[in-house]
């Protein structure tokens, strides 16, 4: 269980480029590397509005000379100072990922990056490769993977109490896009357009998290083949979806049915898992992260509450609340900061043995995401049809 108590020597120093006032995505940053020390936020280009960033930055306690106006800017202010910081997250629209990412690395600069991370495996593979030769970590924020009853199904998976897997089902959809974007503010404006979304809307905005935790959970599992068949309901976001389903044929003969959609009108349920083995199943939603429904053939339904005793060793590790008392998202993405620390902190020791074994979201996390989605475009662009996965 974790408590607080410091995991690493000392704070990381740490800036921020995006997740400004306005932003939707920078508070759950904010939360999640605050929680346990491991972090210290001491610089940032919040914003595009350089004042509305530096008013906003000082609000958060970030001294005036270190809210710059561009990210160029934060790199050459901290750069130059001794006690510059050491790791920026990267909280900005997709299109400016590839560009800060370089330029951060480039700089010396461990980097924790949203996703969808690029537009390509080959801007993934780039990145990777001067990651590597810098010696830098890149941690991505696939956020909702730090609930400990995700790793709960991993631990159950992996001791072969679901049996083989049959089927993955999953489910990441909301209505919030239902009616068209006349008067949409920013953060759909640059969503529904290809030139800063990418090649895909809600398979990379929301997709993306289902795939990336089915990984978590199936490590074992690689896909074989999918069709991918996506459509704009709102006509002016053609050529990209707010509406996707994809269906999976993995390695081991399972069959995968995922949806994304930003218009299921009225729909609030958000994320839904379902994994089915041949013995029994697992169902886990964010809806409620706390509860985690174990359904075994011929036997009466269990619903396992994060915290309890009876879990495995690798979700009370990942427990911050205790049983009885509400876990939720950010607690989840402080997990997720954390891990992320750990890897950046064994890096700076050159602790390499630690980071054979350690878990985090790293560069090759966002590769495959982006690999993913680049196949998934594929089969969709060829009229939905079945491609091998590559
Ligand atoms: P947003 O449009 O709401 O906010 C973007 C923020 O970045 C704003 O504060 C804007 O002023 C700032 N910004 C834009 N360009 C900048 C630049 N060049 N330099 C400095 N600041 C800049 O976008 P939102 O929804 O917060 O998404 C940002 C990223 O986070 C996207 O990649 C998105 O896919 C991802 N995201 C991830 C989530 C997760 O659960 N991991 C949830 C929501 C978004």
């Amino acid at each position: 269980m974790l408590n607080g108590e410091k995991k690493i020597a000392r704070p990381l120093r740490w800036g921020m480029v995006g997740g400004g006032r306005t932003g939707q995505v920078g508070y759950k940053h904010r939360t999640g590397a605050l929680r346990d020390g491991t972090y210290q936020l001491l610089a940032g280009a919040f914003d595009l509005d350089a004042d509305r960033g530096r008013d906003f930055g000082t609000n958060l306690g970030v001294a005036e000379d270190r809210c710059y106006a561009t990210y160029q800017d934060f790199i050459a202010g901290e750069t130059a100072r001794e006690d510059g910081v050491e790791v920026v997250s990267i909280a900005t629209p997709n299109f400016t990922h590839f560009e800060i990412t370089m330029a951060c690395l480039k700089a010396g600069l461990h980097v924790i990056c949203e996703k969808p991370l690029f537009f390509s495996v080959a801007e993934c593979d780039a990145v990777a490769k001067l990651a590597a030769d810098k010696g830098l970590i890149l941690g991505v924020t696939y956020g909702f993977t730090g609930h400990p009853l995700v790793h709960q199904m991993a631990a159950m998976v992996k001791k072969g109490m679901l049996g083989d897997i049959r089927i993955v089902d999953m489910q990441y959809t909301h209505g919030f896009n239902s009616g068209d974007d006349v008067g949409a503010g920013e953060a759909v404006k640059w969503r529904t357009n290809p030139e800063t979304a990418g090649p895909t809307f809600v398979l990379g905005d929301i997709g993306t998290h289902l795939y990336y935790l089915s990984e978590v959970v199936l490590p074992h599992m690689k896909i074989e083949k999918l069709l991918c068949d996506r459509k704009a309901f709102i006509a002016t976001r053609a050529p990209l979806e707010d509406h996707a389903t994809v269906l999976t044929h993995y390695d081991n003969g399972a069959r995968g049915r995922l949806w994304a959609s930003s218009v299921n009108a009225g729909n609030m349920g958000s994320q839904r898992y379902r994994f089915v083995g041949s013995k029994a199943s697992l169902e886990w939603s964010d809806a409620h992260p706390d509860q985690l429904i174990y359904e075994v053939q011929g036997e009466p339904n269990r619903t396992l509450h994060h915290g309890m005793p009876y879990l495995e060793d690798e979700s009370l590790a990942a427990d911050r609340m205790g049983a009885l008392h509400t876990e939720g998202l950010g607690d989840s993405w402080a997990n997720i900061y954390l891990w992320i620390a750990q890897a950046i902190d064994a890096r700076m020791r050159g602790d390499e043995a630690f980071l054979q074994t350690h878990h985090y979201p790293g560069i090759e996390a966002g590769t495959e995401g982006v690999r993913w989605l680049e196949n998934c475009v594929r089969s969709a662009d060829a009229g939905a049809a079945w491609v091998e996965y590559n």
